[in-house]
């Protein structure tokens, strides 16, 4: 079987648009405060509106108060009383690709459920996943 027509029938259509906000997870990765690891993030998540909302990397010199690029762009989000999102682009400078960190998992599952997540480095070289194949299983208000 064809490689797309495998991922098309495991993961269904691909939402149309992508690129768009790859390139916007690219510009916001530009302005990431990353003064201690170096790694700057940049994400774009899209509400279903067609709105989008950036978020980057926002390091402390305490380390533990550092925030991620997708959670930045969540809670923006969702402080301006937006809800409702169907995908998040990822952006880094690496030849790996950088998935999401487990909080920001269990973070987008709660705000955006089983959205598309584009990751992508610099070079356009990536993946596209579900949020439900990143974080299977997840714990979520359906357990309370
Ligand atoms: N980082 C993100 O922004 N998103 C992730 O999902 C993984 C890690 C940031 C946090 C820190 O500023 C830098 O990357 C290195 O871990």
């Amino acid at each position: 079987m064809r490689k797309a027509a495998r991922r098309s029938r495991s993961r269904g259509p691909r939402p149309a648009g992508l690129k768009e906000i790859v390139q916007l997870a690219r510009t916001a990765r530009e302005a990431a405060h990353a003064p201690f690891s170096g790694f700057k993030v940049g994400a774009a998540l899209r509400a279903r509106t067609g709105e989008v909302v950036t978020g980057c990397n926002i390091e402390n010199a305490s380390y533990g108060l550092t925030l991620c690029a997708e959670r930045v762009a969540v809670f923006k989000a969702v402080s301006e009383g937006m809800r409702g999102f169907d995908a998040i682009a990822v952006v880094v400078d690496s030849p790996h690709i950088a998935a999401p960190c487990g909080p920001c998992r269990q973070i987008l599952w709660e705000f955006c459920g089983d959205i598309w997540v584009r990751m992508e480095n610099l070079r356009g070289r990536g993946t596209t996943r579900r949020m439900s194949e990143l974080l299977p299983l997840p714990f979520d208000q359906g357990n309370l």
